[in-house]
């Protein structure tokens, strides 16, 4: 099976055996009758944060679990539960014109619903694991279904529980999110309060527009130009060294974390490196944003990951710092 219209890289690969599914019950009922523990199987959402370094000479699940339903409803807030196949995005869109506010800030954001809590997805100071209640998903040891509650998630900047010790044990089926109906509207991160003065008043529509305006300016739309969004992780380094390196170079971004640790921005530190719109072969570096490695017609995975290593190498060098990818590299 052709994965080249499963990952918004575009990368070119084949998976040996591809299996769908739309409800609980038919993936049960798929883990009941093949013994997937014990094969080379991949998990796949909206392909919006993996390198296909090669074929995959395994087993791709893809869950296609659809539907938004509100399945509780308070004073206070409402519990709404999202298949996994759905398109993050339409459901940001859903959530504000049903004024649900939470999810705003992270409009535009490519994959699905169901890949969400893995990274814990996140964008201008919101991050999901604000709204997220609960996640659904099936042991594939057990074929059982489990719900982790948000605290069992063990959410934190990019990671969850689904990152380390539970990788590839369970397949998300829906995941449920809680909204406050007290509105309360971040719109402190970078130029959101600046582009809002342009509206009459701020409101989830409003704020939604300008994420997207924003985003639209710096993030490359995936369908024009193959990417997987940031390819790092913004460093997390102790403050003591981002205290040093703001010392060589006053215009660096820094952002406290706590006490003791401070996380800088890969985008930054790569630009200064002079990757900007670089390109090697069809891998390049993108031109507004250098956090986002992009492939320009028909890199292949491991032309993309060499790149990376370059651009790895160079801010070692110049910074001491050490980038870590975010995309996963299959
Ligand atoms: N910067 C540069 N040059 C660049 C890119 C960034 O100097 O080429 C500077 C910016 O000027 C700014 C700082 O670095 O001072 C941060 O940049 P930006 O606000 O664009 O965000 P980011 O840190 O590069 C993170 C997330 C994005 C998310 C944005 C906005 C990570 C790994 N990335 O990027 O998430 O959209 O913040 O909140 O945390 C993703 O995960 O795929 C993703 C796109």
């Amino acid at each position: 099976v052709a994965l080249k219209n499963y990952n918004t890289f575009g990368i070119e690969a084949n998976a040996r055996y591809f299996f769908e599914f739309d409800t609980t019950e038919e993936i049960q009922d798929f883990l009941s009758k093949n013994d997937v523990i014990n094969i080379q199987y991949l998990l796949l959402g909206g392909g919006s944060n993996l390198l296909f370094t090669e074929d995959f000479n395994g087993l791709v699940i893809h869950p296609m679990v659809k539907g938004i339903k509100i399945i509780e409803e308070d004073e206070d807030s409402v519990l709404v539960q999202v298949g996994a196949n759905e398109d993050w995005d339409a459901f940001v869109g859903w959530s504000v014109e049903n004024n649900l506010p939470g999810i705003e800030n992270l409009s535009l954001i490519p994959g699905v619903v169901g890949a969400a809590p893995i990274q814990n997805i996140g964008a201008y100071g919101v991050e999901v694991k604000e709204v997220i209640d609960s996640v659904e998903a099936i042991s594939i040891e057990s074929n059982k279904k489990v719900t982790f509650n948000n605290a069992h998630c063990e959410f934190d900047y990019r990671y969850s529980v689904f990152k380390n010790e539970y990788k590839n044990q369970f397949i998300i089926t829906h995941v449920n999110f809680r909204f406050s109906k007290q509105a309360q509207f971040k719109v402190h991160y970078g130029a959101i309060a600046k582009e809002l003065e342009a509206y009459d008043k701020v409101n989830l529509k409003n704020i939604r527009e300008v994420i997207i305006k924003i985003r639209e300016s710096k993030l490359p739309d995936p369908k024009v130009l193959g990417n997987a969004g940031s390819f790092f992780k913004n460093p997390v380094v102790a403050k003591q060294e981002a205290d040093a390196l703001k010392a060589k170079h006053e215009d660096m971004p820094v952002y406290e974390l706590n006490e003791t640790q401070s996380k800088l921005a890969a985008g930054w530190l790569i630009e200064q490196c002079d990757w900007k719109g670089k390109q090697i072969g069809d891998a390049g570096v993108h031109k507004d944003q250098a956090l986002v490695i992009v492939n320009h017609g028909n890199a292949k995975g491991s032309e993309i990951l060499e790149l990376a290593n370059e651009i790895k190498k160079s801010v070692l060098y110049k910074f001491g710092i050490k980038l870590e990818m975010e995309v996963n590299a299959i």
